[in-house]
């Protein structure tokens, strides 16, 4: 037996206080009744409705992540602890994966679904969805720059990156670089081509979805209604 929020929180698709509202406002019902208390307790297997849907079946979820450095962003590594060994065991199993990679030793905003074309929506440099990264970096920032940021850069291979927005903070060395897209290292090799190396790297943004200052490195939450309104999800 289990609390009733705590069932619902459990998918993943609502935190504890969004379930306690939809079960005080009867959106809920469990064996065919409408509950009433967050505090009730039934079986797993109890069948659920939330506004008349049933819970169990496959889920579309959609989990807010500050990935602290130290993990790989990988569903699984044979000897390195992944992002999704933040997560409790019933989350591991429902098929999440980190939407773009951001490398080890980086942190901050990392989406974690099983919505596949969700994460190719956002992730293709076609459809020019801003990422926006803190930099600090062993050097300060030009108005020379902010230029070759702007035109293209080129990197040590000869790839040619897009257009680029760096914009230098009052601190020297720091800065906000938004990409479109998501090289290997991009922000590290974009850098690197400056001249200068990225000594801490932090992503603040993805498209409407920015780092929720609540959630310190390690933390998670569901995304809330409006930012699932505001990456065009539905419910
Ligand atoms: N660019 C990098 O170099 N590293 C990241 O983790 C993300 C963008």
């Amino acid at each position: 037996m289990e609390r009733l929020d705590k069932i619902l929180a459990n998918t993943g698709r609502w935190s504890r206080k969004e379930a306690r509202l939809l079960i005080r406002a009867g959106r809920v019902q469990a064996a065919g009744r409408t509950a009433r208390a967050p505090e009730e307790k039934y079986d797993l297997d109890t069948p659920f409705l939330v506004d008349g849907e049933p819970l169990s079946g496959e889920r579309l979820v959609y989990l807010m992540l500050h990935k602290p450095a130290g993990l790989l962003s990988a569903t699984e590594d044979p000897r390195q602890a992944t992002v999704l060994d933040l997560l409790p065991p019933h989350l591991r199993r429902v098929g999440l994966f980190p939407v773009g990679r951001l490398d080890k030793d980086t942190e901050g905003l990392l989406l974690l679904t099983n919505d596949g074309p969700l994460a190719h929506r956002l992730l293709s440099p076609r459809h020019h969805v801003d990422k926006t990264y803190l930099v600090r970096a062993d050097g300060p920032f030009t108005a020379e720059d902010v230029a070759a940021f702007a035109g293209g850069l080129t990197l040590e291979d000869g790839q040619t990156c897009l257009p680029a927005r760096l914009e230098p903070l009052a601190e020297p060395g720091e800065a906000l670089i938004t990409l479109q897209e998501g090289k290997f290292h991009q922000i590290k090799r974009m850098t690197a081509a400056r001249g200068k190396q990225v000594l801490y790297l932090k992503r603040l943004t993805m498209g409407p979805l920015r780092l929720d200052g609540e959630l310190v490195p390690g933390a998670w939450r569901p995304l809330r209604g409006e930012e699932r309104e505001a990456l065009g999800l539905k419910g």
